[in-house]
């Protein structure tokens, strides 16, 4: 019987035993992984550049147990729809459904050697989806690390952050960046984490308690954010070819200096430049950032988020009206830094950073005013940021 004294991991385990019958003498495995948001630093990690998010209280469970049939059997508590696969033959294609990020990190775990023999497979997503809170990234984690321990191995944090950050770029298909697995593995409690997108060290930033991390979402999300984002990529591969062409020897634009873009970057088409000035004062706003906070400037940090919002709607032009409202909205509530739009863009959630004193008031006047504005009522969470994934036995 299901009661409330039940801690997470262990109603997950009856559900585990409900869906599945014949589970009751197998072992069964659960993983748990956390949602992320990104303080300051977007769209710079996959030019190579810094972010600074951390891990939040959302997170995505997966229970996980050797069957042996010669089938990956995946269900969902909150998906009607499961699926059936034959453990040799995961994938003909994408579905473009939930399956794909677990179908993906299978195939990503079966080149590293960590092939199930068949397997029983429910998960509990409580990651808002669509809400640029990197759902996918915490189902791809905390499958990998249930898969894991199933098989019996281990991997550590750096090597399962690429790994399914492969499992997206090549199954799922968006060819995101490393920060959101790497912050779902990664998470400290009550840290930030400072991460250089390039060699992938990461430096813990202490958050001040005098402030609250606050995340409104617009409940909107634009059916072009996917294929936006693979051309921001592909237009700043076509900057980097382009101070390639004047004998720059960059890597990424992360190598750009401003020196070099001014001397060059007036000869780029319109569009190009922005995007790149975009990555390069990104780059810097989060350094800046991370130099605030050490300095408990937190006056500072919130011009940098606002300067970070103006730079991905103008430059960049990620946002969308529904954000642009929710940060605007946000800089006249008493009691707030700042605020911007966090993740890809194009609908998702806004991050403010709001004075512990000050989140009552401004969860109610943000809520009301955004509902006045655009007529969708939108959720608004406060949450700590916490550790990265682990096994839950
Ligand atoms: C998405 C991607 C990340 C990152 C952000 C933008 O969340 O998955 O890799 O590029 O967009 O900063």
């Amino acid at each position: 019987m299901i009661s409330k004294l039940h801690t997470a991991p262990q109603l997950l385990l009856a559900q585990f035993a409900d869906t599945f019958p014949g589970s009751a003498q197998r072992q069964v495995h659960v993983a748990r992984a956390p949602g992320r948001v990104n303080l300051i630093g977007e769209h710079t990690d996959y030019n190579e550049g810094f972010v600074m998010p951390g891990a939040i209280g959302f997170y995505t469970r997966v229970a996980c147990s050797s069957n042996e049939s010669g089938s990956i059997v995946m269900r969902s508590v909150q998906q009607e729809e499961g699926a059936r696969f034959a453990v040799d033959d995961y994938a003909p294609r994408p579905r473009h459904d939930w399956t794909d990020y677990v179908r993906g990190v299978l195939i990503e775990l079966r080149r590293t050697g960590c092939a199930l023999g068949g397997a029983d497979l429910l998960i509990d997503g409580r990651v808002p989806m669509n809400g640029g809170l990197s759902s996918s990234a915490a189902l791809e984690i905390a499958t990998a690390l249930a898969c894991l321990r199933t098989c019996g191995r281990t991997l550590g944090p750096v090597e399962l952050a690429k790994l399914c950050q492969r499992a997206e770029n090549n199954f799922a298909g968006a060819r995101c960046g490393i920060m959101d697995q790497f912050s779902s593995i990664g998470g400290r409690a009550g840290h930030a984490i400072l991460l250089d997108c390039r060699s992938l060290d990461a430096t813990y930033v202490l958050l001040s308690d005098k402030v609250e991390i606050v995340i409104c979402n617009t409940m909107v999300k634009h059916s072009v954010a996917a294929g936006e984002y693979n051309r921001r990529r592909a237009e700043c591969d076509e900057c980097v070819n382009f101070f390639r062409g004047k004998g720059l020897e960059i890597a990424s634009l992360r190598d750009l200096s401003h020196e070099d873009f001014r001397r060059f970057g007036s000869s780029l088409p319109e569009v190009l430049f922005q995007r790149c000035r975009h990555v390069l004062t990104e780059n810097s706003r989060v350094k800046q950032a991370a130099a605030a906070f050490e300095e408990h400037d937190l006056a500072a940090v919130g011009r940098l988020m606002y300067e970070s919002h103006a730079s991905l709607r103008d430059d960049y032009e990620v946002s969308c009206p529904e954000l642009n409202v929710m940060v605007d909205l946000a800089k006249n509530v008493p009691g707030v830094y700042g605020s911007r739009m966090t993740g890809g863009g194009f609908g998702g959630c806004t991050v403010s950073l709001v004075e512990r004193e000050a989140v009552e008031r401004f969860k109610i006047e943000i809520a009301g005013k955004y509902e006045e504005a655009i007529h969708i009522r939108p959720e608004v969470y406060v949450t700590a940021l916490v550790e990265g994934a682990s096994v839950e036995e």
